[in-house]
């Protein structure tokens, strides 16, 4: 009753007080201003020196391990033409796009970065860098003032030279410190990736 008489005022006291609760609300809010870019090959792929068949890719456990860590929107990178299940063509695909820097077409496209502040750019290595496609997306973006984090999945070439290369292509942003994953340890790396993830933002 007192509540609603003071609502009911122009200027009442419950009327303030709202405002205050609103403003709390808005301050104890956890803003999730991170965006996880993502590419990721489920399929045969090479894992401590054989070929196994992956169901979800390594890159893909690894992106929602950042999200679990510090919140944030994921965005799955994702060809119209995919890659060839079987590993050895899908390598020759792969040195192909390299050699040609091609740049292939997706199914989506993420028009802007806008709203966040920190972008993590997770991929496998494929010959020692991302595959293409992440460089398609990643070049459509205006990266002025944000801060980029790259993570690599790997089976042995870390980080390759993926922060070179990107350094190249998102321009006007800062980069934090990157990290790589042994691709066939990804599913044991939740507390390594979490501890990093928090650090970067
Ligand atoms: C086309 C292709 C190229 C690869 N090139 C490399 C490489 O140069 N260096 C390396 O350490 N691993 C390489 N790998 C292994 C992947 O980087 C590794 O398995 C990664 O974790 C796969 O991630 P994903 O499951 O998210 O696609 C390659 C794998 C594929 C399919």
């Amino acid at each position: 009753m007192c509540c609603k008489e003071n609502h009911g005022e122009k200027n009442g006291i419950w009327e303030k007080y709202e405002i205050i609760e609103q403003k709390n609300e808005k301050e104890n809010e956890i803003v999730a201003n991170n965006i996880i870019i993502y590419y990721s090959r489920k399929g045969e792929n090479y894992c401590n020196g054989s070929i196994k068949n992956l169901s979800k890719g390594n890159t893909e456990i690894v992106a929602e391990f950042i999200q679990k860590a510090v919140g944030g929107d994921l965005f799955e990178v994702e060809t119209v033409k995919e890659y060839a299940a079987d590993y050895y063509a899908c390598i020759d695909e792969a040195k192909n796009e390299l050699r040609e820097q091609a740049r292939p077409e997706l199914k989506k496209y993420l028009d802007s970065i806008a709203d966040y502040d920190n972008i993590f750019v997770c991929g496998p290595c494929w010959w020692g860098t991302f595959p293409m496609a992440v460089f398609t997306q990643l070049e459509r973006l205006d990266f002025t003032g944000k801060k980029v984090m790259a993570v690599m999945t790997h089976e042995g070439s870390g980080l390759g030279s993926c922060e070179r290369d990107l350094k190249k292509i998102c321009k006007g942003a800062v980069f934090g410190k990157g990290l790589a994953v042994h691709g066939a340890d990804a599913a044991k790396s939740e507390s390594t990736v979490a501890a990093w993830a928090k650090q970067s933002v």
